[in-house]
């Protein structure tokens, strides 16, 4: 990449809160083949040729391990450039200079919040006669304060559209290394929909509240004629409390608000350096009346291509499939994240390893795993430790069973519904280095005891007043160790590495975890059992599951650890009613219970809005945290039915084994998969079960307890009452 040999260039005088813009003048003189520009900045970046954007890519660079790992983006200006251009990159603090995460301090955040802000480009112009010319940053550019005179990830932006940068002065030269520089690795980010306003009212309380009928993660657009100097003011949320009041208090040390100070005339305007979750904005200021048709939210995310579709004969799971897939739009901007509204964002390995299957159906997420797991092999500590959160802007923070073993999972994931070993290639190491530090700094050798852990985060079994479900953490821990390094050595075999030792290792952990794990306590603690082929005898076990799921009044007692796996581990063992009747289940705890009271996303907690409409504490309670949304990877496998074997990754065969259920009626699952799309269908009649499937590859069709083999092609199946 040329821009390595560009020089970074920075202001020349701190700025405060407001954001620079950067710009260089310069002439072509002939008719232009082809111009291309890269560009990346220290921070996050807005770029114009000419008074227009040079592409829709927003956010960008986009987050990474910066300290390691910077994105270039490489965009075609071709037909922008004029005899006389005006190239301006306005600079925020994004990310790079954010004070993550908000609720607390350290010397790291300290660090980044003082890390300068920086600019590095290089254009090049190649003219229809053959010759070139380019344009490096270098200290021929020149800044001066820009409009946007506060932009902040967790607190908002303020605009004032009155300025005109006018005093331009020589930038200064800034020493930071070009050796970060890698090409754009994810999905670009974009805005991808926009959602009018549904309604403008007026709380008891008398605030004046626009709902956009959707959580989205973006930001409101606002259109409306007014005065040079009258101001627009308003801030986020993402529910009403129970008299139908503004409540934001979730959002903890978020302040989330947008500033605008209007110019005269008709205008437009959205934030342009940071991004809010929300699906209210209460107008604390706005001149004159506000009507709906002055209020668009922009919903903004990795442009991933949607891959997976999942439709049934019941309104509230085609909703709750619907939160789902606004639950990973609005958490896959660049990494994927825990929630998108709060003073945290991050990019929580735990909640990704929890949601990886279900996130690639949906979307190909192949690209945006592959970067993310680059930064975490990038940010991984030397002992082979991997942080809660990754890009690990909390290198203080201890690494957790079930967040680690993100390290293990998801590369592994990916492969599997991708088919291609280039991920497991790519993180072997890094996989590899995870299960060495489990064998390190355990207390008991093959097992992993001691060391801190979430637990079973959020399981609704927790003693009062914790956030751990009641599952043992050892018990948790040991588990994941067994998982992960079973993982290894599949991925080390696929590749030939020679991982006898992880082999010998891996039976050992599951000897000494039956030894020391004769009983199992919990739901959590039966699911990992059987999912993870630790238990002795899993049907006895599933069994048992079953029959404590029933106990406990068909419900969930599960938390992150348990929940993902605990419909697969009934399924798997003829439990599939049982498993049925917890996913339609309206009550509280259940996936149904918030799309009755009004989601549009996954919440963080089932009862994050409480049966008598009070809120969950304030602390911790997002409506927009896809992690229970995993339950969408059992609807296609267990209850569509559309799987393959783990030996033939990316779906080269397909495993067809649905289990209707006639309370929903139908089901219909469309997966677009690197070998064609794969369509199923069942219906529930009076007197029997009419199944279509459409096979892009050979399937086995297991149905009736007989399996049969088909070719690619399209086939309909009847089984009776
Ligand atoms: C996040 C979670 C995360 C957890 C770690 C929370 O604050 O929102 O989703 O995994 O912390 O326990």
């Amino acid at each position: 990449m040329e821009i390595k040999n560009s020089a970074w260039i920075t202001v020349s005088q701190d700025t405060g809160d407001i954001c620079p813009v950067f710009r260089k003048r310069f002439a072509t003189e002939k008719k232009i083949e082809k111009a291309e520009l890269q560009i990346t900045a220290l921070g996050v970046y807005h770029a114009e040729i000419n008074g227009r954007r040079v592409s829709d890519y927003v956010l960008a660079p986009g987050w990474t391990s910066y300290d390691h790992r910077l994105q270039v983006q490489t965009y075609d200006v071709t037909a922008m450039l004029q005899k006389e251009n005006d190239l301006r990159v306005t600079v925020g603090r994004g990310w790079f200079r954010s004070p993550m995460p908000g609720w607390m301090n350290s010397e790291d955040k300290q660090r980044r919040l003082n890390q300068p802000c920086g600019l590095i480009a290089f254009l090049y112009i190649c003219y229809a006669d053959g010759a070139e010319e380019t344009v490096s940053t270098d200290e021929s550019w020149q800044w001066a304060k820009s409009q946007i005179l506060f932009s902040e990830i967790y607190d908002g932006e303020t605009c004032d559209a009155r300025i005109t940068p006018t005093d331009w002065q020589p930038v200064k030269p800034l020493e930071w290394s070009n050796d970060i520089l890698i090409p754009q690795e994810g999905e670009a980010i974009r805005e991808t929909e926009r959602v009018a306003a549904k309604r403008i009212f007026k709380t008891p309380q008398g605030d004046t509240v626009v709902d956009f009928g959707q959580e989205v993660t973006g930001y409101a657009e606002i259109t409306l004629n007014a005065r040079a100097g009258d101001e627009v003011l308003f801030d986020h949320a993402e529910v009403q409390d129970k008299d139908g009041n503004w409540y934001n208090e979730n959002y903890r040390g978020a302040k989330a608000r947008a500033k605008y100070i209007c110019r005269d005339g008709w205008q437009t305007w959205h934030p342009q350096l940071t991004f809010f979750g929300f699906r209210y904005i209460r107008l604390l200021s706005w001149p004159g009346e506000a009507k709906p048709e002055n209020f668009t939210a922009i919903a903004v995310h990795s442009d991933m291509k949607r891959t997976g579709w999942l439709k049934s004969g019941s309104a509230e799971l085609n909703q709750l499939f619907s939160n789902i897939v606004w639950g990973q739009r609005g958490n896959f901007l660049d990494v994927p994240t825990d929630c998108p509204q709060r003073d945290e964002r991050l990019g929580w390995t735990g909640d990704a390893q929890v949601f990886i299957k279900t996130a690639s159906y949906l979307f190909d997420t192949e690209r945006f795993f592959k970067k993310w797991l680059r930064d975490m092999a990038a940010d991984q500590r030397k002992n082979g430790e991997v942080g809660q959160v990754i890009p690990d802007v909390m290198p203080e923070g201890e690494s957790s069973a079930a967040w680690g073993d993100a390290a293990v999972i998801c590369p592994w994931q990916v492969y599997q519904t991708y088919g291609d070993k280039g991920v497991l290639e790519d993180q072997f190491d890094c996989m590899r280095g995870w299960v060495d530090f489990i064998t390190a700094i355990t207390q008991t050798p093959e097992l992993w005891t001691g060391h801190f852990h979430f637990g079973d985060w959020l399981g609704l079994d927790a003693p009062s007043g914790s956030y751990k479900g009641s599952s043992r953490e050892d018990f948790i821990a040991s588990a994941f160790y067994a998982h992960s390094t079973e993982l290894v050595v599949k991925a080390g075999k696929l590749l030939g590495k020679d991982v006898y030792a992880y082999e010998k290792l891996h039976q050992q952990i599951v000897a000494a975890f039956r030894k020391a794990f004769p009983v199992y306590e919990t739901q959590t603690e039966h699911v990992l059992a059987v999912h993870f082929g630790l238990a002795e005898n899993p049907q006895k076990t599933a069994d048992a599951l079953a029959e404590m799921v029933k106990a406990d009044g068909v419900q969930l007692r599960t938390g992150f650890v348990g929940t993902p796996y605990i419909l697969h581990a009934l399924s798997n063992y003829g439990h599939a009613d049982l498993a049925w009747s917890l996913v339609l289940r309206r009550e509280y705890p259940g996936w149904l219970y918030p799309t009755a009271k009004g989601a549009t996303t996954i919440w963080e907690h089932w009862d994050g809005i409480k049966p008598d409409g009070s809120f969950w504490s304030k602390d911790m309670n997002s409506f927009n945290h896809y992690s229970y949304g995993a339950v969408a990877d059992w609807v296609f496998e267990q209850a569509a039915g559309i799987q393959h074997a783990e030996n033939k990754p990316g779906f080269e065969e397909l495993i067809y084994v649905p289990h209707p259920d006639a309370r929903l009626g139908w089901l219909q699952a469309k997966l677009d998969t690197r070998r064609g799309t794969v369509s199923a269908l069942w219906v529930c009649q009076e007197d029997g079960i009419r199944y279509e499937l459409e096979t892009p590859v050979r399937a086995k069709v297991c149905l009736n307890g007989k399996e049969t083999w088909v070719n690619p092609g399209k086939y309909t199946f009847w089984t009776e009452k």
